[in-house]
């Protein structure tokens, strides 16, 4: 990762060019690089697809790949927000402790490096606030799309969406585009939410500042992404709870985007999703107090819990399932 955070501080994404092969000597020039470390950096790079080099000659041609259009800054698809905010110091930092998590009675890694958890960190860091949130913002760009295009029948029939911990409003900027007809409501931290006040709907879209713990503003929906695997149980719970206060009896629903696990030993996700799927475990085990990916049984035991009638769940084409749970 820190080779890849390497190339997008370096702008390597956005120099090679998207049609002609681009030269080492080419980038070389633009980017100000000694060709000798360009050159090390590259061939780590593309021995892993991320780019790939297309001539072996004294000055090689290199072409984007799949995976290295990723990493260009302007582009609709972006991930390199991601890599930017995995590998910050900030972050990193955390992982060095992670041991301490493990044993009997444990730190939470990143308390245990910042002395306070990643939410009330972000509240006096306005700058790493905003690098998480642009992250965040990259994978919503990817989610909402599948879940939009995969989920049709359940946006259909309703007109109003609350998105709880919602970061910058960048899913329900999307999801009204694509859903004009769905008022939307996003709904987070007041240090989060712009102006750190409650804002006039604009376009159909309004920001609001609180505490998902206490109270959720009303809607036909609540839709909660990336948002319950950051807590333990009893937290998740609550905030099941608080959400299916805010959403009617009849033909509410929260949405909950979020991963599944596969149970041991019942492989039907494709390998890679559940390899990310564990890998993103171990992120939640760096980054947060008590957070966790669930198996379909766990999300089964918070949602009853919280009082739910009845879920469904929907493999889209991300990482994330979507989980429809009913009062
Ligand atoms: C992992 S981020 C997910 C952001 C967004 N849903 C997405 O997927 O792009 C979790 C969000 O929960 C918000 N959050 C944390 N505690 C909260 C609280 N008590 N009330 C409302 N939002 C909260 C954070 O500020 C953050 O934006």
């Amino acid at each position: 990762m820190a080779v890849v955070n390497c190339a997008i501080q370096l702008n390597i994404p956005d120099t090679v060019d998207l049609k002609t092969p681009t030269t080492l000597s080419q980038l070389c020039t633009t980017l100000k690089c000694d060709p000798s470390f360009l050159y090390r950096i590259m061939r780590f790079l593309t021995h892993r697809n991320i780019f790939k080099q297309i001539s072996a000659a004294s000055d090689p041609l290199y072409a984007h790949t799949p995976l290295s259009r990723l990493l260009i800054k302007n582009h609709e698809e972006s991930m390199a927000p991601f890599v930017v905010m995995e590998s910050s110091p900030v972050m990193v930092g955390a992982w060095h402790n992670l041991s301490g998590r493990v044993v009997v009675n444990g730190t939470p890694p990143f308390v245990k490096t910042h002395g306070m958890d990643l939410w009330g960190y972000g509240e006096g860091n306005r700058e790493h606030s905003d690098v998480f949130n642009e992250a965040m913002a990259c994978d919503a760009r990817r989610t909402v799309r599948a879940m939009v295009e995969e989920c049709k029948e359940t946006l259909e029939d309703i007109t109003s969406v609350v998105d709880v911990g919602g970061g910058n409003g960048t899913c329900m900027r999307l999801l009204r585009k694509a859903c004009p007809w769905i008022t939307c409501i996003n709904f987070d931290t007041p240090h989060v939410v712009p102006n750190n006040s409650h804002s006039q709907p604009q376009d159909g879209l309004q920001h609001v500042g609180g505490d998902m713990f206490v109270a959720v503003p009303k809607a036909d929906a609540a839709f909660l992404m990336w948002v319950l695997h950051d807590w333990g149980d009893e937290e998740c719970i609550q905030i099941l709870k608080t959400c299916k206060e805010a959403i009617p009896h009849k033909n509410g629903r929260v949405i909950i985007a979020e991963a599944v696990i596969e149970e041991e030993g019942f492989n039907s996700k494709a390998d890679k999703l559940k390899d990310v799927g564990l890998m993103l475990d171990m992120v939640m085990m760096a980054h947060t107090n008590i957070g966790k990916e669930r198996t379909l049984k766990e999300w089964e035991y918070l949602i009853t819990q919280a009082g739910f009638s009845t879920f469904t769940l929907k493999n889209i084409n991300s990482l994330k399932s979507i989980i429809i749970a009913f009062p």
